[in-house]
């Protein structure tokens, strides 16, 4: 099923009166030290992916703008953070864990408020379908309450004391300082919540600069993170990244990178750090993730997953499969399940029932996506299906491209869009080589029923990728299990538990076991005297 390019886009009155945004959104405000400061200066409009059909003229809803700060305010915000960290002992990092953990669940509570709100936002800043848009927001909910319950468990393990080769210690878990929070636009709460929240809770104080789009979305938030939260704990800037983020890593002040985008972006904004080995990163980066369709394969199984796995909000996860990997013996049969599953997807606007594919938010993408596909057809591989690259302003409809080989550039370069490239092989040699010299090594996908042959790849590829999924599409989920990535895809590993350790160190009291030991321990554990060193146990 393709796409009508005449009525796909929605006049104003055939919205759903639920899903209309209402009066276009000037936000100034941003939050530094616990207030919310006005902006003054330049804004950045927002323009939906979503098009308004005005009496014949279609183009994208301009639906608001935030700021555009500059360097000193954004410095501001870090100067903030540092104060409120103050190497340490500033109210939020010395605060007991518990109390911690009640700011967040505070937060959790004002945040579920504004759920309808931030949903809708979501469905007009980046083109998410409200099923999906509905999901972000619950697991991100989710993840935080984890979060919480995750904390306790890990300072319940370490309230005790170990004993070993004459030597007693008492092992916590401290911040490390001033972290700046970074997500990217597919997942623009989830993403960023699942590093700023476990940075925050574990101590460290936050500048966080919400993502290129998804940004409106923070607003309903805003005022949740500065009731919760101790003045500087949380501070929010809007602007470029070039802008905001380069005189804060040039700064030096800045003790944790988390950012989830591309390695460019990653490595040049890391560069600027004059003290590299005082900075710790948390980084998701790209990924080229490969679905490996085996002869022996549940095709039923292998195209459903292969459709869900490349064209899940458009093909716009990090996780999603960015090519497929064919043996010649089952192609043609494949191909034809993949192409009539793919034409079961329906196209739209986000809040449609049902509606998979959507508008794109990243101005120009329908053009990229075209260029990528020109370049494959110039070289010899054809669009198979029905109406496949078709596009009008910010929706593009996907195109499956076949066969595609070496030389073409949707070979190796990551799409993050609607095409999606089927490669074909004869042995798996040539499935092993591929994932040895691929560039990124975040994940892939084995579709197979033949156990040989399934262990051969998964023995190639387990010091390759971070997860090998078996008959089934990459994902990240469940969000206790690790998430990372090898070679250029990654820097670390999260999950709701993983998380709390990236953003902390262990620290160790040591001293021997004797009884001027025992004597001076137990009395500071007695009479409550220190923070750090303390047996006290969340319940
Ligand atoms: O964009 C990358 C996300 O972490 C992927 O998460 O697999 O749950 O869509 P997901």
């Amino acid at each position: 099923m393709s796409f009508n390019k005449d009525t796909f886009f929605p006049t104003p009155t055939e919205i759903p009166e639920q899903y209309r945004l209402g009066d276009y959104q000037e936000q100034r405000e941003y939050l530094v030290d616990g207030k919310l400061l006005e902006w003054a200066g330049e804004v950045n409009p927002i323009a939906s992916p979503v098009c308004l059909n005005l009496d014949g003229n279609v183009a994208p809803a301009v639906i608001g703008s935030t700021p555009l700060l500059d360097a000193e305010a954004s410095m501001g915000a870090l100067n903030a953070a540092v104060n409120a960290y103050s190497s340490g002992h500033g109210e939020w990092p010395s605060m007991r864990i518990e109390e911690r953990i009640a700011h967040v669940e505070k937060f959790l509570k004002l945040m579920r408020e504004q759920r309808d709100e931030v949903v809708k936002l979501l469905m007009w800043e980046i083109g998410k379908n409200l099923k999906d848009s509905e999901k972000e927001f619950d697991r991100t909910c989710d993840y935080i309450e984890d979060t919480c319950a995750s904390l306790k468990e890990l300072d319940r393990n370490s309230a005790g004391f170990e004993i070993e080769q004459g030597t007693m210690a008492q092992i916590r878990r401290v911040p490390f300082g001033v972290a700046v929070c970074m997500g990217p636009y597919n997942y623009p709460l989830n993403e960023t919540f699942s590093t700023l929240i476990p940075a925050l809770i574990m101590g460290n104080t936050i500048v966080f600069k919400p993502a290129k789009y998804g940004v409106l979305l923070i607003r309903p938030l805003l005022k949740a993170f500065q009731e919760s939260f101790p003045a500087g704990a949380v501070n929010i800037i809007y602007g470029s990244g070039h802008t905001t983020i380069t005189p804060l890593m040039e700064s030096g002040k800045v003790d944790v990178f988390a950012f989830i985008g591309t390695n460019k972006g990653a490595a040049a904004l890391k560069k600027l750090h004059p003290k590299p080995h005082r900075l710790r990163s948390v980084l998701g980066l790209d990924a080229k993730n490969p679905g490996i369709v085996l002869k022996h394969a549940d095709l039923d199984v292998a195209a459903s997953e292969c459709v869900a796995g490349a064209l899940s909000f458009n093909g716009q996860r990090c996780t999603a499969l960015k090519i497929l990997l064919v043996q010649e013996d089952i192609a043609e049969a494949f191909v034809d399940k993949f192409l009539a599953q793919l034409a079961t997807l329906k196209s739209g606007m986000p809040w449609e029932t049902g509606v998979a594919l959507t508008p794109l938010p990243e101005p120009g993408k329908a053009q990229f996506l075209e260029q990528l596909v020109a370049d494959a057809t110039s070289k010899g591989a054809k669009v198979i299906n029905e109406g496949g690259g078709e596009f009008a302003q910010t929706f593009y409809y996907p195109a499956v491209l076949y066969p595609v080989t070496p030389e073409m550039r949707v070979y190796r370069e990551e799409q993050f869009g609607p095409v999606i490239p089927i490669v074909t092989f004869e042995t798996l040699d040539e499935v092993s080589d591929y994932i040895v010299n691929a560039e990124f090594g975040q994940q892939l996908s084995i579709f197979g029923t033949e156990p040989k042959e399934v262990a051969r790849l998964i023995d190639t590829s387990a010091s390759q990728v971070g997860r090998i999924n078996l008959n089934a599409q990459c994902q990240r989920g469940p969000d206790t299990f690790p998430f990372n990535g090898r070679k250029d895809s990654a820097e670390g590993t999260l999950s709701v538990s993983d998380a709390l350790r990236q953003f902390s160190i262990r620290t160790v009291v040591a001293a021997k076991v004797n009884d001027a030991s025992k004597e001076l321990v137990g009395d500071i554990i007695r009479n409550g005297e220190s923070d750090f060193l303390s047996t006290e146990y969340i319940f």
